[in-house]
Formats: C-alpha cells, sequence, structure tokens
C-alpha cells in the first residue's frame, strides 16, 4: 500500500518542520511549503490525500487556501491550524468546508489522531470509488453504459447485425444514443478496418447534401475548382452513416434510393459511374411511417433503410440505467477537470432518477458536466444540477441560502402546472393569475411539457 501524501502549509519554519517531522514518523509522506501560492500548485500538480494548512499567512489566508481547494479539488480534505482560537475562525472553517480544525499550540497525539481520522476516511471513500467504478465498467458495451433489459436487448441486437452486412436504421428520440449504436455496428462488423463516415443530412443545408454525399467534379458548379470526393466515395469498403435520414429532401431521398439500389453513383458534374462497396446504417429522430402518410418520405427508400431496425428507448424507459450512466459521467468529467469527488448526494440521484429528460442522455451528461464544473464540495447535491431538475420540492431538503424571487415563481410555477397535468385554467386559478399571464410566465421560462 503506497504511504497517504500530506501537504503542510505555514509560514513560520518552525512549525512546518515540526508538523513534517511528527507525521513522518506517523509513516505519511509528507511535504510542507510556506505560502497558499505554493501550495495550489502543488496540488495543481501533485495527488494528495490530506492537505494541513495554517489559518493565518501572509500572502494569502488559510480560509482563501481552502475555498481555492474546495472549487479545484473538492474531494481533498483541508485541517485547518490555527492559533488565534477564536469560536468564529473555527466555525468559519467548517462553514468553508474544511474537514476538522486543529488550535496552536497542539500536542503531537492530538494532530495524529485528527490526521489518522481523517486519511482512514479517505481511503474507504477511495476503495467505495474504485468499487463503483469496477460496477460501472461490467455494465458498460464498447462505449455504450446500460444494464436495463431495454439496453441489453439494444445490445443484443448490436451483436446480432454487427457481423452481418444488412442496412440498419436505428430509431430513437434525440440524445439517446443512436451515433454511440452505429459506431459499436461498426467496430464490430468485418469492416471496422475501414472507416466509418458519417453525414449529418440534417445540418447540411439541402444545396450543398448532394455535393456533400455524391462528390462533384471540377467545374460542376461555380466554387468546384477542383474534384471532390463525396461522403459515400469516402466510406468505401467501410460504413456509411446516414445521420438524420428524416430530414433530407424528397429530391435527396430519390437520389439515394438509386444509390442504394445499384450501389453506384455519379459525382456531380461528372458522367462515369462510381461503385462502392458500404454498408448503411442510418438514424432518425422522426417518425418516418408518419412522414410517409404525408407524402414526405418516400416509401420506397424507407423499405430499403427499413431492413433490420434498432429502437432506442428513451432514458424514461429505462431510468434503472440513470445511477450508472451519471456515475460514469461523473467520472468522465472528473477526469477532464482533475477534480475528483465521492460520489452523489442521494438526494440528487433521486432527483437525476425521478426527472424526465426530454434530451435524454445528452442532457444527463450536460448536466452532469455542469455539476462537476460549479461543484466545490466532496459530493454531488441538487444545488450543483442545472435549476430546472431541481424542483421548489427538493430544494427543501438541500438548500441554498436563499432563492431568488425570480428562483422561487419559476419552481413554484412548475410545481403547479405539473401536479394539475398542465391544465392551464386550474394553474391560473390556483397560482391566482389569469391564462394570458401564465401563457406569458410559460414561454419566459421555457416550460415545456414532457
Ligand atoms: N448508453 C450510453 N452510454 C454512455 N453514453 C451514452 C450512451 N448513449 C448516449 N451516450 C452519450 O450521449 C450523447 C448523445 O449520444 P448520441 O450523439 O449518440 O445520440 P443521438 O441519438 O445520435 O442524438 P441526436 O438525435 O441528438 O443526434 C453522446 O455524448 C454519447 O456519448
Ligand atoms: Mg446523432
Amino acid at each position: 500500500m503506497h504511504k497517504s501524501k500530506i501537504l503542510v502549509v505555514d509560514d513560520e519554519e518552525i512549525m512546518r518542520c515540526s508538523l513534517s517531522d511528527w507525521l513522518k514518523e506517523d509513516g505519511y509522506d509528507v511535504l510542507a511549503v510556506e505560502d497558499g501560492y505554493q501550495a495550489l500548485e502543488k496540488i495543481k500538480k501533485e495527488e494528495w490525500d490530506l492537505a494541513i494548512v495554517d489559518l493565518k499567512m501572509p500572502k494569502m489566508d488559510g480560509i482563501e487556501v481552502l475555498k481555492r481547494v474546495n472549487k479545484s479539488k473538492p474531494g481533498l480534505p483541508v485541517i485547518i491550524i490555527t492559533a488565534y482560537a477564536t469560536v468564529d475562525s473555527a466555525v468559519m472553517a467548517i462553514k468553508e468546508g474544511a474537514a476538522d480544525y486543529v488550535v496552536k499550540p497542539f500536542n503531537p497525539e492530538e494532530i495524529s489522531r485528527v490526521v489518522a481520522r481523517l486519511v482512514e476516511h479517505q481511503r474507504l471513500i477511495k476503495d467505495n470509488i474504485h468499487l463503483r467504478k469496477e460496477l460501472t465498467k461490467r455494465f458498460k458495451f464498447q462505449d455504450l453504459v446500460g444494464k436495463s433489459s431495454n439496453m441489453l436487448k439494444v445490445i443484443e441486437m448490436i451483436k446480432t447485425v454487427a457481423p452481418t452486412n444488412s442496412t440498419v436504421l436505428i430509431r430513437g428520440e434525440s440524445g439517446t444514443g443512436k451515433e454511440l449504436v452505429a459506431r459499436a455496428i461498426h467496430e464490430l462488423g468485418p469492416r471496422k478496418k475501414f472507416p466509418l463516415i458519417a453525414a449529418a443530412c440534417g445540418a447540411i443545408p439541402e444545396s450543398l447534401l448532394e455535393a456533400e454525399l455524391f462528390g462533384y467534379e471540377k467545374g460542376a458548379f461555380t466554387g468546384a475548382v477542383s474534384q471532390h470526393k463525396g461522403r459515400i466515395e469516402m466510406a468505401d469498403n467501410g460504413t456509411l452513416f446516414l445521420d438524420e435520414i428524416g430530414d433530407i429532401s424528397l429530391k435527396t431521398q430519390v437520389d439515394l434510393l438509386r444509390f442504394i439500389q445499384e450501389r453506384e453513383f455519379r459525382r456531380v458534374g461528372g458522367n462515369t459511374p462510381i461503385k462502392v462497396d458500404i454498408r448503411i446504417i442510418a438514424a432518425t429522430n422522426k417518425h418516418l411511417e408518419k412522414m410517409i402518410a404525408k407524402g414526405e418520405f418516400r416509401e420506397d427508400l424507407y423499405y430499403r433503410l427499413n431492413v433490420i431496425t434498432i429502437e432506442i428507448p428513451s432514458l424514461r424507459e429505462r431510468r434503472e440505467d440513470i445511477p450508472i450512466l451519471a456515475e460514469h459521467f461523473l467520472e468522465k468529467f472528473s477526469l477532464s477537470t482533475g477534480k475528483t469527488f465521492h460520489g452523489f448526494s442521494e438526494q440528487t440521484m433521486q432527483v437525476l432518477v425521478d426527472y424526465d429528460w426530454p434530451g435524454n442522455i445528452r442532457q444527463l451528461e450536460n448536466s452532469i458536466e455542469h455539476a462537476v464544473v460549479v461543484a466545490n464540495e466532496p459530493e454531488i447535491h441538487t444545488k450543483f444540477l442545472p435549476q430546472m431538475l431541481v424542483t421548489l420540492e427538493t430544494q427543501r431538503y438541500e438548500t441554498k441560502p436563499y432563492l431568488s424571487l425570480e428562483e422561487v415563481e419559476k419552481n413554484h410555477i412548475l410545481t403547479v402546472l405539473k401536479t394539475q397535468n398542465w391544465n392551464i385554467k386550474k394553474t391560473a386559478d390556483f397560482l391566482g393569475i389569469n391564462r394570458v399571464t401564465l401563457y406569458n410566465k410559460i414561454k419566459k421560462y421555457q416550460f415545456r411539457k414532457k
């Protein structure tokens, strides 16, 4: 087992030396620095198990060091030491998130005891984090995290279709992981040594989509100064991922259909037919059958694409996945920001599991990123979540000191709307305002019925 690493910060040399000596005798790995700036530098660069910080120091006082540590490394416990034993400074230290405080002068046994307790606590937390990581890993397939029966069905389907050459249509609401599923199919299939080329059909303007897919010859149109390969050609031997297929025009649908039938195409402005060997995976969040009924999507293209369908359930339909997804993203953003956390508070996890997630996994991912960035405590509390996830009810348990009037109004309106099932008249009556005012508030706060 490695020795626990302790950073000591004190401007007095004699304190630094004696503290270091005591702690080294106790078997710790100790480094002592003389001011807050040096300490923060060390904390940024290395992993520590504990910091012991003097309260009164000339350049930057201990409370300031503590605040900055909490912002950058909320998981690192800080002991404040102070000779100015007033209730005030101790309360302040604890309020600002110090793990403990010790009053000078202290004897070696006292500091030994406090340090041992915190180091042990840290070790337990680390073991716990480690266990949770292992658990998340167990429920990971390619990059897909999930253990719900709904998700396991999707994974089974991926395994079944990956080795084949069949066209796959992936359906699911926005942010459910359609692209991730497409990549998994490609990676597990025989074409994985060749590229997966994605064409974001919805994001490319119609006028450019044809050239983007099929490429063009020099001089095909103004600005076509040289020959250009399209996505289809780039995907040769690999996979073409037609994303947002429900967003393409009828004209492009015709061109695509022809290509899918013949596996041959011409670049824009070109005459030579070009043959490619590609697998097609398409994705959409649109209801294609409805579009067909309205004449917006070609039925023949639909049948060509819809050979095998993988339907990804919304996050609401697989809430069991939310805790491990949340842990997965917490780890992801802990790594990218260098901040470590003990985990989510129970209340926070409850909020995450209860929320309806109109934006599905992407929204969950963004919410966790938000929390990781703003959190300055070792545990993720509801107050670090984006405001829209947290209703007044949950805030009663874990409150920010003060809510603005606007926040209170917003939360209250939303709560009443939800409990009245979005009945505008009843909600307006309860709130004692007229319907126009309610509509204006709904618009202002961008509430959406899910
Ligand atoms: N099962 C999952 N496990 C881990 N991360 C996931 C999972 N599903 C989706 N994600 C992550 O969520 C985000 C959205 O996924 P993706 O882009 O694949 O969704 P999409 O369905 O294509 O969305 P859109 O319809 O908006 O294009 C990505 O960052 C992706 O990595
Ligand atoms: Mg997508």
